[in-house]
């Protein structure tokens, strides 16, 4: 048992999950495809310090009154080991929280590594991903570099990662709109959605055409075969997102200009292509030569609340191995 520290970074879907087939073990109903990106992070740290009575999670600075969403692989893996001394669990994000920047997914994969590494757990990789799950559907991906994919069958998860980030070097231009906490968690939102929404079921039966296309625009570098199957699948699960009861809209009027922006600049020809998760920010993929164009003109947009420029990132990390 020693302190530890670990950092993650969060991760775009691009072939979305939208809806778990099994709630209690948290297994989405559909496999997915992520970029890691590099930038933000988030950072645990896992500590044991004397005086502490109970388990604490402190989250940007702030104590949180329980567990909740990482309970579930936290008891696992202190299950597995014999430490039964109360652990302080300190996470902090250099991004917004809870606003649809796959917060949860990267700070899921930096518990997990570092919890694991405090307990001397020696877990495989398999093992890493069983665990993340738990806490998050995305979550294992985050343990990955580049371009990731997340194949489910049945409740057998795989997940891997498809071409390294330096093999294709693609940049993510994410433009925050608003960094509110969103009002509908994505885990309360799909779960609304598969109850309710009559687009759910396609939505669920074809999800593996998408995931298929994508796969092999990845893999020959396909900038515009992967474009296209990006936005359609986010507008799909938009519109399962809109026609649950009741209606979840993730968007508000900037996120729209957004989006508009990106059409005149694809109308130009420019190779952009974007995509969005649970939240109102968009996220604008292009190659390096067109980032500082694609900046320029969404500063434009009123409403936008800040651009961040990502690269390709790192799976989950180990600061003091
Ligand atoms: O990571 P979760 O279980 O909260 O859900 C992620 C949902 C989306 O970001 C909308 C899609 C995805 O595949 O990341």
């Amino acid at each position: 048992m020693k302190s530890s520290t670990a950092i993650a970074h969060p991760n775009i879907a691009l072939i979305k999950y939208w809806g778990k087939s099994n709630i209690t073990g948290n297994i989405p109903a559909m496999s997915s495809i992520s970029l890691t990106v590099d930038v933000l992070e988030s950072k645990t740290k896992i500590s044991f310090p004397k005086d502490l009575n109970e388990d604490t999670w402190i989250l940007n600075g702030s104590r949180q009154s329980s567990l909740e969403r990482i309970k579930m692989p936290f008891n696992e893996l202190k299950k597995r080991s014999n430490v039964r001394d109360a652990c302080l669990i300190e996470s902090d994000n250099n991004f917004p929280t809870a606003a649809g920047l796959a917060s949860s997914a990267s700070g899921i994969a930096s518990l997990v590594t570092a919890l694991s590494h405090a307990l001397e757990l020696e877990l495989s990789l398999q093992q890493m991903i069983e665990l993340t799950i738990l806490g998050s559907g995305s979550a294992p991906r985050s343990l990955f570099s580049g371009f990731v994919s997340l194949d489910v069958a049945g409740d057998t998860i795989t997940c891997n990662t498809i071409l390294e980030g330096n093999q294709w070097p693609l940049e993510v231009i994410i433009c925050v709109t608003s960094s509110d906490q969103k009002e509908i968690s994505s885990r309360v939102g799909m779960e609304i959605s598969r109850k309710t929404s009559p687009l759910y079921d396609n939505w669920v039966d074809n999800h593996q055409k998408d995931f298929q296309t994508a796969m092999a625009a990845i893999q020959l570098r396909k900038f515009a075969q992967l474009g296209a199957v990006t936005i359609d699948n986010c507008l799909k699960m938009h519109q399962v997102m809109k026609t649950s009861q009741p209606s979840i809209d993730y968007w508000n009027k900037t996120t729209h200009a957004v989006v508009q922006q990106v059409q005149t600049l694809q109308a130009r020809g420019r190779e952009v292509f974007y995509t969005i998760d649970a939240g109102p920010q968009v996220k604008i993929i292009c190659n390096s030569d067109l980032t500082e164009e694609v900046v320029f003109e969404i500063n434009k947009i009123p409403g936008i609340e800040s651009i961040v420029k990502c690269g390709l990132g790192q799976g989950a990390r180990l600061l003091n191995a």
